[in-house]
C-alpha cells in the first residue's frame, strides 16, 4: 500500500493571521494519476497546498515517498520534487513565454521536449509576452513550468478557474497528458473536469477531510455534492463559486 502512495499527509494544521484554516487534514495521494482535492469555497484547499509547500506555518506530518518534508523550507520541498501550480498562475507578464519557461528550469536536464510535445501552442508563442496570452494559455505556461522539472508530484490549484468552456477542455486535456508522467493533486471546482480526470477524491469541509474515495462515487452522490461541494446535481453553484 505505502509503495503506491507518493504523498502522505497526517494531521496537517496551519494558521493564517492567527486563525486556524487547516484543522486536521489527513490523506494519501497515490503515486499514479490525478487525485482531486474538493470542497466549498473557503474550506482550506489552497491553504492545504500552501501548508504542504511550507508557504504558511504548519504542523503535522507530510511525507514524500516516505520521507518527511514538513520541516523543510519551501525551496527544499520544491527541490525534492514537489511542483506547485498556484491558483493565480503567477506568470511573469512582462517576460516572454520562453523567458518564463527558462526561469523555471531547475535541474540539468529540463524536459523541454515533453513540454513542447504537450504544449505546441506555447512553442508557437515562445516570443510573445506572457501578459498578452489568454487565461488558458497563461495556465498552460504555469503547468509547463512545473513539468519542466523532474517532479515527483504536482500540486495544481484551480487550473480551469475563470476560463471559457472550450479552454477548460484544453487545460483538462493537458493535465490528463501531464498525469501520465507525474502524479497530480488537483484542486478543481469544475466537477465535469474532476469526473474526467480524477481517480480518487479527498473532500475537505471546515478545515478537515470529511470523505475520501473514488471521485466518481462522490460525484454520483447528489447529497454529498450538494452538502460538501455546494453544487446542485446540474452543476450550478449554490453560493457563487466564482466569487
Ligand atoms: N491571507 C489570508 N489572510 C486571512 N485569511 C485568509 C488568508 N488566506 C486565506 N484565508 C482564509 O482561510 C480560509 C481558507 O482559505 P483557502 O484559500 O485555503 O480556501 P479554499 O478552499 O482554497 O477556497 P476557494 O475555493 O475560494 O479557493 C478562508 O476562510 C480564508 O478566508
Ligand atoms: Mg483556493
Amino acid at each position: 500500500m505505502t509503495a503506491d502512495v507518493i504523498l502522505r499527509v497526517r494531521g496537517l494544521r496551519a494558521s493564517i493571521a492567527g486563525q486556524q484554516v487547516v484543522e486536521d487534514v489527513t490523506f494519501d495521494v497515490p503515486a499514479h494519476g490525478i487525485t482531486a482535492l474538493l470542497g466549498r469555497n473557503g474550506v482550506g484547499k489552497t491553504s492545504t497546498l500552501r501548508a504542504i509547500m511550507g508557504l504558511i506555518q504548519r504542523h503535522g506530518e507530510v511525507r514524500l515517498a516516505g520521507e518527511r518534508i514538513d520541516g523543510l523550507l519551501t525551496h527544499r520541498i520544491a527541490g525534492r520534487g514537489v511542483g506547485y501550480v498556484p491558483e493565480d498562475r503567477e506568470v511573469f507578464a512582462g517576460l516572454t513565454v520562453a523567458e518564463n519557461l527558462a526561469l523555471a528550469e531547475r535541474g540539468r536536464h529540463p524536459r523541454r521536449d515533453l513540454v513542447a510535445a504537450l504544449f505546441p501552442d506555447l512553442v508557437a508563442r515562445r516570443a510573445q509576452r506572457a501578459g498578452t496570452l489568454s487565461g488558458g494559455q497563461q495556465q498552460m505556461v504555469s503547468v509547463a513550468r512545473a513539468l519542466l522539472n523532474e517532479n515527483r508530484i504536482l500540486l495544481v490549484d484551480e487550473p480551469t478557474k475563470g476560463l471559457a468552456p472550450k479552454i477548460v477542455a484544453e487545460v483538462a486535456e493537458a493535465l490528463e497528458e501531464a498525469a501520465k508522467t507525474v502524479p497530480i493533486l488537483l484542486v478543481e471546482q469544475n466537477l465535469e473536469v474532476v469526473r474526467r480526470l480524477a481517480g480518487d477524491a479527498v473532500v475537505i469541509a471546515g478545515g478537515r477531510v470529511v470523505h475520501t474515495g473514488p471521485a466518481a462515487a462522490i460525484l454520483d452522490d447528489p447529497g454529498m455534492t450538494r452538502r460538501l461541494l455546494g453544487v446542485h446535481v446540474d452543476g450550478i453553484p449554490l453560493d457563487g463559486a466564482d466569487a
